[in-house]
């Protein structure tokens, strides 16, 4: 298999094809405040690509309330976050898709470079029908394919495997450092959207999907 060759890009989901990761933000909100637990932005960037049982486990530990619940407290409290995020996520519409994102997907296709969504998000399927770009994608890798999530790079890995792609020859592109790690830990080239600051250790950093561009990231990755 050639692995100078650029053979599939593999997306996050929240914060990078859709600002979902606001209405995380907001889920998560509701029930800090309902526990009164301080909870803000900046905690939250924390949060990016954790699973949702450890990021209820980061938000309890911020209020020392790890100890407070039982598994059992644990679950509801996280059903809870859940049937809040079902709600927000049911006015996404494709509209919501970031920019230069449906663009870059087409693209992409039309290079005959494969496409694959890496998203440890239960409602990714959901997220994905409601922009109406399920079909963009030729694998969509959920929490259920891996037992470790990020930032170990196994759902990076089996998103590759499932396209046929060599890791050396992927890109994947993140907004979460835990994200980032795992492209990294996979042995892909990484592309960070956020600021310099959180994105530390991508290869190539956007400030926005804006920015996204095929000739860049061939430039800068060396993937022809
Ligand atoms: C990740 C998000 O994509 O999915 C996290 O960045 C979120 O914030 C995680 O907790 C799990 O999502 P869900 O929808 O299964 O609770
Ligand atoms: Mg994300």
């Amino acid at each position: 298999m050639e692995t100078n060759k650029l053979q599939a890009v593999i997306f996050d989901l929240d914060g990078v094809i859709t600002d979902s990761a606001k209405y995380h933000y907001q889920a998560w909100k509701m029930l800090a405040d309902r526990l009164d637990i301080p909870f803000d932005e900046e905690y939250n960037e924390k949060l990016k690509g954790v699973s949702r049982m450890e990021s209820l486990e980061l938000i309890l530990k911020n209020g020392d309330a790890c100890e407070k619940f039982t598994a059992e407290e644990k679950a509801a409290l996280a059903d809870e976050k859940n049937e809040f995020y079902k709600e927000l996520i049911h006015q996404i519409t494709p509209a919501d898709i970031l920019p230069g994102m449906a663009e870059f997907l087409a693209e992409l296709r039309a290079a005959g470079i494969r496409t694959a969504v890496a998203s440890v998000s239960r409602n990714a399927p959901f997220i994905l029908a409601q922009l109406g770009v399920t079909d963009s994608f030729d694998y969509v890798c959920g929490a259920a394919a891996v037992e470790r999530a990020k930032p170990f790079p196994d759902i990076f890995l089996v998103a590759a495997q499932h396209v046929g792609a060599d890791p050396a020859a992927c890109v994947g592109v993140e907004d979460a450092e835990a994200g980032i790690r795992a492209i990294n830990a996979a042995g892909m080239f990484s592309v960070g959207v956020g600021t310099p600051d959180q994105m530390r250790e991508a290869k190539l950093i956007l400030s926005g999907t804006h920015e996204r561009s095929l000739a860049r990231i061939r430039e800068a990755s060396g993937l022809a």
